[in-house]
């Protein structure tokens, strides 16, 4: 359900609440993929805190080569540069701030109730309504800079999806059979990004683990991890200290699982 847009960056900038998350916006009616030009503006110098967001993209990435479904007029693609202070194995917090702000956005500006799916997704009974990609440059010990791009499908009608998706993906229209507005949305992903990154920057991690732990839809299920082509099954335990998933494997042996893909196979 394509909604009018010319001043989406102009309603943002209106009404942000952030000091610097947001303060310079490049927005764009279509591009390729916004995390694309967020990363050619990373390496050209631009400052933390710099967002790309366009009304559609042509060739929206999702992670592990997949793609982004991103009609026009109708979802939230966004990529915000970040310069973290932290070292790369801590870097998985950030995906996991992002789905904390991002939860709690949609449930205050909808009363929904969405859930993070380790590590990137954001589901609405059990279908993707938001995903997550960070991409980041990491020089040594160091993380050079960090793009965290994420796509909320928000108007979205069935039509909007191809064939078959509606199985598995959804939108807070098609979850709330009402309209919501794009900018406020946004707006307060910006001001509970800003808020939780500041606390990740002065090593505060507890918040944002505990917040995930009380919004996650993975933890004690029974799950599949799938790495490259190997399986891993077992149940889905807790959150580890830098944002790895513990799961208890069958045997009773304990694992920290730092990348791949989680199927849930049921709930306990
Ligand atoms: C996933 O769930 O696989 C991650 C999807 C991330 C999509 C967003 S939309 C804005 C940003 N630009 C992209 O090309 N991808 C991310």
């Amino acid at each position: 359900m394509k909604t009018s847009s010319p001043n989406l960056a102009q309603q943002i900038r209106d009404s942000l609440t952030t000091k610097w998350l947001g303060r310079t916006i490049h927005f764009y009616d279509a591009v390729e993929s916004t995390n694309l030009i967020a990363i050619e503006l990373a390496q050209e110098g631009e400052a933390e805190g710099t967002v790309v967001l366009a009304d559609q993209q042509l060739g929206g990435r999702g992670r592990g080569d997949r793609s982004w479904h991103s009609p026009a007029g109708v979802g939230i693609y966004c990529s915000v540069l970040l310069r973290p202070k932290m070292v790369p194995a801590k870097g998985q917090l950030i995906t996991l701030m992002a789905g904390v702000s991002i939860v709690k956005a949609i449930t205050l500006k909808t009363g929904l109730s969405p859930r993070v799916k380790w590590p990137n997704d954001i589901l609405i009974n059990d279908k993707k309504v938001a995903g997550i990609l960070l991409e980041s440059k990491v020089s040594g010990e160091q993380i050079g800079y960090s793009v965290l791009g994420f796509g909320i499908n928000v108007n979205n009608g069935s039509a909007d999806f191809p064939q078959g998706m509606e199985f598995n993906a959804s939108s807070l229209f098609l979850e709330l059979n009402r309209l919501v507005d794009r900018s406020t949305l946004i707006i307060e992903v910006f001001a509970e990004l800003e808020r939780l990154y500041h606390q990740l920057q002065g090593e505060d991690f507890l918040e944002v683990l505990e917040q995930w732990r009380y919004y996650s839809s993975t933890l004690g299920q029974r799950v599949r991890i799938w790495q490259k082509d190997r399986a891993t099954e077992g149940i889905a335990v807790d959150l580890a200290e830098d944002g790895g998933l513990l799961v208890r494997a069958e045997g009773g042996k304990q694992i920290v699982v730092h990348a791949g893909d989680v199927e849930h196979l049921s709930i306990l």
